[in-house]
């Protein structure tokens, strides 16, 4: 079994009968929602809300019952993936695009728990060029004033094409090379117009399940 299979199954044993679940996305949760569609087919009740089109696919091939946000204000639990998980459990995430979501599911939640392998594991948050979703009006604009903020702005872009997000919107990833101030970081982003979400999870993980060839370890806020 590879890390981030081991992750992801050991992670669906905190899913227990009647939660709500918050459903996270990636290749790593990806084994989470295959796991919790089997238990859900031996009977557990759960319901999910997806953090994207492709979670949401998922969820529907293996059974997992969905709701939205309509029909409740708080989750139980989310569990998600991560890009960069520091010693302080704050993260970065979005290599997938998904950011915006994750972030609005994560933040509904009374409880985070990531899943990710050895190798997201950093000292420093950085390294991963920061994912900050903006919207494309004017987006040229907004870039700038990212750099401003103290990185080097890419609009991520697939096949030659913009990439968009499930929300409409662009994605630019931001390379800081190092975020010792992860706080201080997402504020000064967030305040600047055209700029909706970034990736950086402050203080929001309180359990990251970690898969390695070893085993499973659990790092605890
Ligand atoms: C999706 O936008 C991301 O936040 C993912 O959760 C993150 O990229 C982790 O993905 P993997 O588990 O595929 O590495």
């Amino acid at each position: 079994m590879n890390a981030k299979q081991l992750a992801g199954e050991k992670a669906a044993k905190f899913v227990t009968d009647g939660m709500t679940v918050g459903l996270g996305t990636g290749s790593t949760v990806y084994y989470t929602i295959q796991r919790l569609g089997e238990m859900v087919r031996e009977g557990l009740r759960i319901r999910g809300i997806p953090t994207s089109r492709r979670t949401e696919q998922q969820a529907r091939e293996v059974g997992i019952p969905l709701i939205s946000f309509a029909e409740v204000s708080e989750l139980d639990l989310t569990i998600d993936g991560a890009d960069e998980v520091s010693s302080e459990l704050d993260l970065i995430k979005g290599g997938g695009g998904a950011l915006l979501r994750e972030k609005l599911v994560a933040a509904a939640s009374r409880r985070l728990i990531v899943v990710a392998d050895s190798s997201k594991r950093v000292a420093t948050l950085g390294r991963f060029p920061l994912p900050v979703e903006v919207v494309p009006f004017a987006w040229e604009v907004t870039a700038r004033r990212v750099a401003d903020v103290g990185c080097v702005p890419t609009r991520r872009s697939v096949d030659g094409e913009p990439f968009v997000s499930d929300n409409g919107n662009y994605i630019l990833d931001c390379a800081f090379g190092s975020i010792p101030d992860p706080a201080d970081r997402h504020r000064a982003l967030k305040l600047l117009p055209g700029v909706v979400e970034t990736g950086l999870f402050v203080g929001m993980a309180e359990t990251v399940v970690i898969g390695s060839e070893s085993g499973v370890s659990l790092l605890r806020r």
